[in-house]
């Protein structure tokens, strides 16, 4: 081919020297192919130049010419065709690298599960009465009436009962889904009434989930959390209920938080009382949350009937204490400002995310 060259315009000798340098500096397609269209492009390139002479040349002049022509016209398209491949290859190895797994990273890790909320909120009330000697309790969440009515002093005839306000097992109707967790008290105290000489006193906490035929709706679940709260000692009067309670609603809202008691009506209790809080959230001063009251509504509490000792075998006129028991979800509801009940069991995880404050 070369023998031919001279044939050629210096023009196209000149850009065919070129040609290897400028392949070289091709790092990309797009360089690449603005050189092909220069060398063996259809309009105004090295090789339309050529075909133009070939054309204008006299006729014993075209076969030599033509085969000159051809030869460079090959030798272009095939290193712009191998050029192509080159960096095809290099591209195709670059991206295999950026996706290639390394081995030696750390394996991602796993979503962690947590605590739900209310759990959290639970531990909580049970940390703030540990310091006074409680410890947390369990009870089982399917009872029988001995231990959700009977054993607390709650007569046959109590609207309770009834199966329009409790779940009853179809196929064991004896049995019933726990409607409080005061069944605790019953189980806790038949348990070590037999030891309470020898260790002087009971106290506990009990937690967990109870069930109401209610409708669900913003401020009602028919699955809800209660935290049971007992004490048996000697010579245990209101007293000691209003400072346990005090003590524990200062720790749980703060050293201003003030409490009052009311008188209520619980079979299991004599006196029963229902105990609101100075208001968390205005401190008193009336607010959308406490319905311009400046107090919320926390528990149902009392001293402990003497029926529901002397049914757990301990006897009444040397053992006395108090009980109470508190609505988890309430509590949850005004600690976090949270409108609708619900929330706390749709599972939304933004949701179950911004309810950090509860611990
Ligand atoms: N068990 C009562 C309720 O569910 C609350 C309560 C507990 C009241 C202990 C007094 C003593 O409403």
């Amino acid at each position: 081919m070369d023998a031919h060259l001279d044939l050629l315009p210096a023009g196209i000798r000149e850009a065919h020297a070129a040609f290897p340098a400028a392949l070289d500096a091709c790092v990309d397609l797009d360089g690449l192919l603005r050189l092909k269209g220069a060398y063996v492009g259809r309009d105004g390139s090295h090789a339309a130049q050529l075909m133009e002479l070939l054309k204008a040349a006299p006729k014993e002049q075209k076969r030599e010419l033509g085969a000159a022509i051809n030869a460079l016209k090959n030798a272009w398209e095939e290193g712009v065709k191998a050029r192509q491949e080159a960096l095809e290859s290099a591209k195709k190895a670059l991206d295999a690298a950026r996706n290639a797994v390394d081995p030696t990273l750390p394996p991602p890790l796993p979503a962690m599960g947590a605590l739900h909320p209310l759990n959290r909120l639970m531990d909580r009330l049970v940390d703030v009465f540990r310091p006074l000697g409680y410890h947390a309790e369990e009870g089982p969440e399917i009872e029988t009436e001995e231990h959700n009515f009977d054993g607390l002093n709650i007569p046959g005839d109590h609207p309770g009962r009834s199966s329009s306000d409790t779940f009853y097992l179809s196929e064991h109707p004896e049995l019933l889904l726990r409607t409080h967790t005061s069944p605790v008290q019953v189980r806790v105290l038949k348990r070590l009434a037999p030891e309470l000489k020898r260790r002087g006193g009971i106290r506990f906490l009990a937690p967990g989930r109870v069930y109401r035929k209610d409708e669900i709706d913003p401020t009602h679940s028919p699955m809800f959390h209660q935290v049971e709260g007992m004490l048996v000692g000697k010579g245990i009067g209101m007293q000691h209920l209003k400072g346990t309670l005090a003590y524990a609603m200062r720790a749980l809202f703060g050293a201003d938080a003030k409490v009052r008691f009311r008188p209520s009506y619980f079979p299991f209790v004599e006196p029963g009382c229902e105990m609101d809080v100075s208001c968390p959230l205005c401190g008193g001063s009336g607010c959308r949350v406490c319905k311009g009251s400046g107090w919320v509504e926390i528990l149902g509490a009392g001293l402990i009937h003497p029926n529901v000792l002397s049914f757990a075998g301990i006897d009444p006129s040397e053992w006395s204490g108090f009980a109470f028991g508190m609505g988890v979800e309430r509590l949850a509801m005004m600690l976090s400002q949270t409108p609708d009940l619900r929330l706390f069991f749709e599972n939304d995880q933004r949701f179950l995310k911004a309810m950090g404050g509860l611990d």
